[in-house]
């Protein structure tokens, strides 16, 4: 049993035993460190002004990623090299990315650079080469600017990755690396605090599901893009916190020529690849996912056990036809994805359960899939409507399909009268459509809320499915971008 947080700064093993289980990444650098530089905009992770970089070993490889330390806790850096923007010039004189953001005028006010230069930092270190003008755009759409003007700061990211790497910061990377592994080592449990009040990472499944029965009460956080919020906005007084981060067999991917597992704490930049290789919707899905901090921080098991009726994954999940599998101290048990919604909010997990892991069938033979995302805003937003269809087809005709949407009732839901309605349809007869489009109306009552109204989300719904069904019959010509391309094409 540890009972202090152990994380890396400036290459020195930091110990912090005395802080409160829902202290942020962002409060501790500001009010304990007084590492001021990381600003707060929003305190929501929408607007970038506190990214940091984060380090962690990956199979032994230091890999660092952009996160919003606004809405993460200061006990999930446990094991990580916290990096911010007063870490990154070396010997006084500034990183690559700073230079090009002065030399670009990419600052006017100067409240959104310090994280508009950690993302590009990640970018500049970590970026696959040559770096082009849409993984910029990936990269800074969680980055807000009010004044300057994108332009500029667009120039000054491609200035500086079309430089040769200079490789300044390895000398940094190479001792972090070392002292992570050391950390890392020790494989105990974390526990800060007493029985009524603390932050706990078990270190193995035994351990969390022991805990967890224990604190049935407890909250579990897995990237808490989610539960940050509850924090920093909800103003929650949680008291009992259970990261998942130190388990390292939620993180595990297993891919068949059949089926996909994620682990519960897969985050959604590791699973982008291996959903893009089931299907280019699913990759544009995970490309629009948040941002590049809401992906690094944010999992799988996060976004279906949070059980929001507007997640992005559980449609998708759903038309795939996954399966979940929740675990506990009594043992553990699968249920089709879809069962797992009951009611707004109300989600079929025991007190004491957790997710460990999903399951998707990939599309076999003669199955085609599509999903689609409606939002108000193309980067950094949350789905209005968000469609998802698996259609197994016989030469031109419809045999069975499976169709899940999101923002359309008050959980993710299938949509049983359309599904019978494909049912041997026939692709070519488009009027024959109409009865499946028109199904939609029975299976879904959607509601108006400030994203969209009732009668637009019916409609956008309806408008999807004859998209999908146009495009699996052939109609490439409603698509604004190829499939594999997604924004980079379209660019
Ligand atoms: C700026 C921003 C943009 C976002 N954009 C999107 C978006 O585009 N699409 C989208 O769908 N969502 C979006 N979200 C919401 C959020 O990022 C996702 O829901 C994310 O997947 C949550 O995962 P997490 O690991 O951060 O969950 P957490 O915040 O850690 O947890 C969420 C909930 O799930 C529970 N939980 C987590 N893991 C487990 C587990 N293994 N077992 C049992 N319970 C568990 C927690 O107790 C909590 O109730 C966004 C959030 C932010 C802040
Ligand atoms: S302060 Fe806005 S994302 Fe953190
Ligand atoms: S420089 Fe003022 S917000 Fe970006």
């Amino acid at each position: 049993m540890r009972n202090a947080i152990r994380l890396l700064r400036n290459g020195s093993v930091r110990e912090i035993r005395d802080v409160h289980p829902r202290t942020t990444l962002l409060d501790w650098l500001r009010l304990q460190e007084r590492r001021t530089g990381t600003k707060e905009g929003c305190a929501e992770g929408d607007c970038g002004a506190c990214t940091v970089a984060l380090g962690r070993l990956v199979e032994g490889r230091l890999v660092y990623e952009p996160v919003n330390a606004c809405i993460l806790l200061v006990g999930q850096c446990d094991g990580a090299d916290v990096v911010t923007v007063e870490d990154i010039a070396a010997d006084g004189a500034p990183h690559p990315v700073q230079e090009a953001m002065v030399a670009h005028h990419g600052s006017q006010c100067g409240f959104c650079t310090p994280g508009i230069v950690m993302s590009l930092f990640t970018l500049y270190e970590e970026g696959e080469r040559p770096v082009g003008r849409a993984a910029v755009n990936d990269a800074l759409a969680g980055n807000l600017c009010r004044c300057t003007g994108y332009r500029p700061i667009v120039d000054a990211a491609l200035d500086a990755c079309a430089q040769p790497r200079d490789r300044r910061f390895e000398t940094h990377r190479e001792a972090a690396a070392a002292a992570l592994a050391e950390i890392e080592a020790d494989e105990a449990d974390l526990i800060l605090g007493d029985e009524s009040r603390f932050f706990a990472a078990p270190a193995s499944e035994e351990s969390l599901a022991a805990l967890l029965a224990r604190h049935p009460d407890a909250t579990i956080v897995a990237g808490a893009t989610d539960v940050g919020l509850w924090i920093t906005k909800a103003l929650m007084e949680i008291e009992k916190i259970v990261w998942l981060g130190r388990v390292a067999s939620l993180r595990t991917m297993r891919s068949t020529p059949e089926t996909l597992t994620l682990g519960a704490m897969v985050s959604h930049a590791d699973a982008h690849a291996a959903l893009a290789a089931i299907d280019p919707d699913l990759g544009e899905l995970m490309r629009r996912f948040g941002s590049v901090q809401v992906r690094a921080s944010g999992t799988v098991g996060g976004n279906i056990a949070n059980g929001s009726p507007i997640g992005d994954l559980p449609p998708a999940l759903i038309a795939l036809g996954a399966t979940l599998e929740l675990a506990g101290a009594t043992g553990t048990r699968t249920l089709p994805l879809e069962d797992f919604f009951l009611a707004y909010r109300e989600q079929d997990r025991q007190p004491g359960e957790y997710v460990r892991a999903v399951t998707v069938e990939k599309p076999r033979k003669h199955d085609v899939f599509r999903c689609y995302k409606v939002t108000k805003r193309f980067d950094e937003d949350i789905s209005a409507v968000m469609g998802a269809f698996r259609v197994h087809l016989e030469g031109r005709r419809i045999v069975r399909a499976r169709i899940a949407f999101g923002g359309m009732a008050a959980t993710p839901k299938r949509a049983p009268h359309a599904e019978t309605a494909l049912a041997g349809l026939d692709l070519d007869d488009e009027l024959a459509w109409a009865p499946a489009l028109d199904a939609l109306a029975r299976d879904y009552r959607p509601m108006s809320d400030h994203r969209a109204s009732a009668d637009y989300r019916a409609l956008v719904a309806r408008n999807l499915l004859f998209k999908a069904l146009a495009e699996i019959a052939g109609d490439e010509g409603l698509r604004i971008a190829p499939r594999s391309s997604g924004r980079a094409a379209a660019e």
